[in-house]
């Protein structure tokens, strides 16, 4: 039987729906995939085919501030820009926001600000679906824990889920219809000398959505059968690899796991290829540095830009080699880092 969305937010929120403050607001941090996500055996409830392990990005995300507002329709901004009715991403706000109204007149204010580097080509929806769940928890005081607060950011975006927990969290696919064992959960230890290194391509907005195209890899790449085994045994050896601080492991599962991803849409009809000729020169120059004896591997999510992974001790002959990378220290600063705080 096909469970809605509006289902499983009535089965999570029980209590009262009168907002206990004017607004709220919240923070989460963006993730980058290590294990990637590609593919849903549910394209409504965002339920994926295989599990996924992500790293959180400290500092780097988003903070939501939500509110009722006195108006006729929502009203939306990114950055302090409001953003038109007319949009992909309004709709797809407001789309997410009618789950939660408590009358049909209700009308919300969303403003969101992320600290991503402009520059970093990094996509905002995880951190965005993320902390606007956490706001709305604080605004009508539902008093949901991290796991319910992870089911209800999958059904914004499936990588949000992932945004709930700061340094390694792992998204456990689950099996039952109504996904309410399809949560993340974090992945306790912690790698303090870790770091990513953001290299830009093109930061515009890209042409085909990773909604569109992980769909259209599991209806047509002949090798998506080959997937839930290739991410299984990934995150097996990524889980080992973090235990054991075995930074080689982890990078070369990362980067090979990037690349099935990328081979699997090479293999759609159409295909769809994010890379762009810098992308691929990029990653020559980490073979070519690698092969040198520098530890660095690369990941590449729905997009033609580069996540580099390295240890902090090989900072330095990174930037030799990418003078325009931007590095980031996931476990670092992981307080409120972002001016956060519109309590009323
Ligand atoms: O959550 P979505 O729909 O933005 O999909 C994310 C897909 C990848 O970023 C490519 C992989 C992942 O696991 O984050």
């Amino acid at each position: 039987m096909q469970v809605s969305r509006q289902q499983i937010v009535s089965n999570l929120i029980k209590s009262c729906n009168v907002p206990s403050k004017a607004k709220a607001s919240a923070f989460a941090p963006t993730n980058i995939a290590l294990c990637k996500y590609w593919g849903k055996r549910n394209a409504e409830l965002n339920l994926p085919y295989t599990s996924s392990l992500s790293i959180s990005l400290g500092h780097l995300g988003a903070c939501t501030k939500v509110g009722l507002f006195e108006g006729v329709i929502d009203q939306v901004s990114l950055n302090k820009q409001p953003i038109s009715e007319n949009t992909v991403f309004y709709k797809r706000i407001v789309e997410f926001l009618n789950l939660f109204r408590p009358t049909s007149d209700t009308v919300f204010s969303v403003e969101t600000q992320t600290n991503i580097p402009i520059a970093a080509g990094l996509a905002s929806s995880a951190c965005g679906f993320a902390a606007m769940v956490k706001a709305l928890n604080e605004l009508f005081a539902w008093e949901l824990n991290q796991q319910q607060l992870s089911i209800l950011a999958r059904l914004g975006s499936g990588s949000a889920c992932r945004s709930m927990w700061d340094g390694f969290v792992q998204w456990d696919a689950g099996v039952n219809d109504d996904g309410m064992d399809s949560y993340a959960h974090l992945v306790e230890h912690r790698w303090p000398e870790l770091r990513l290194g953001l290299l830009l391509v093109d930061d515009r907005q890209k042409l085909v959505s990773s909604r569109e195209a992980m769909q259209a890899s599991v209806d047509t790449s002949p090798f998506y059968k080959l997937w839930p085994q290739t991410v299984a045994e990934a995150i097996m050896g990524t889980n080992r690899a973090i235990a054991e601080r075995d930074f080689w492991t982890l990078g070369s599962i990362a980067e090979a796991n990037a690349l099935a991803m990328h081979s699997l849409m090479l293999s759609t009809t159409p295909p769809i290829i994010y890379a762009q000729a810098l992308t691929l020169d990029y990653m020559r120059q980490v073979w070519r540095a690698r092969a040198e004896g520098l530890s660095v591997f690369f990941t590449q999510d729905a997009g033609p830009n580069l996540k580099l992974l390295f240890l902090h001790k090989d900072e330095a002959k990174l930037q030799e080699h990418f003078s325009k990378i931007e590095i980031v220290a996931p476990f670092a600063t992981i307080e409120q880092p972002m001016e956060c705080s519109y309590d009323y």
